[in-house]
């Protein structure tokens, strides 16, 4: 017999776990923000992924509103740096519920670099940053989707694999599971699509 979990019977927190706990994994996006006064911020965030490709759209959704949402909403840019195995003690660091005129860079130590075509900076040790300007906000419920025009997507070079792209053992991405579960790079297999 399956367990059946029924959204009409269930609170909201419980179908927050259930669905957070059966999604999985998911890459993070660790999203570098300015405020309106120039205040940096970054903070990581697991509902994340592609919307499309041509265009090229990015996505990930602010459950309820925190700053990140505040700040892209005000200035129309943010930057994704993929979130990674050597920076997941920060990382989580970074999800603590700042003050919105504290700078979560200078705060944790974090290296930055400048962005090429966005003022938000990059994580200077993440080996992918996604540089996006705000296509557009779709509320939904108590949640907003943030959907960014990609504007650039700038790797590292030893994060460069032989045919150009990003190679996934170089990027050693960590993902969000259940609970507070983290998943750590797992195992590459290769098979091609059928004709
Ligand atoms: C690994 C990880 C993934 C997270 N994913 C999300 C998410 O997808 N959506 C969300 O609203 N909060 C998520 N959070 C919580 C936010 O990071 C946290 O609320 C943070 O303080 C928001 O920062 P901000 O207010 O500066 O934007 C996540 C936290 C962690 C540690």
């Amino acid at each position: 017999m399956r367990t059946i979990f029924d959204p009409a019977e269930l609170p909201p927190l419980r179908m927050y776990q259930v669905l957070t706990a059966s999604v999985v994994p998911r890459p993070i996006a660790w999203v570098s923000t300015l405020s309106q006064d120039g205040v940096a911020n970054l903070a990581p965030y697991s509902f994340f992924s592609v919307s499309s490709v041509n265009p090229p759209v990015v996505q990930f959704t602010s459950v309820t509103r925190k700053d990140s949402l505040h700040n892209i909403e005000a200035t129309g840019e943010f930057v994704i740096n993929l979130a990674t195995e050597p920076l997941m003690a920060v990382i989580n660091s970074s999800s603590a519920a700042f003050d919105r005129d504290v700078d979560e860079f200078a705060e944790l130590g974090i290296e930055t670099e400048l962005s090429e075509q966005v003022r938000p900076v990059r994580v200077a040790g993440s080996p992918v940053a996604i540089e996006c300007t705000l296509k557009q906000v779709v509320p939904v419920g108590d949640s907003f989707v943030v959907m960014g025009d990609v504007v650039t997507v700038a790797v590292r070079p030893e994060a460069v694999a032989d045919d150009g792209l990003p190679d996934f053992t170089k990027l050693a991405p960590l993902s969000r599971l259940g609970r507070n579960e983290w998943g750590l790079p797992p195992h590459v297999v290769t098979l091609d699509r059928p004709q």
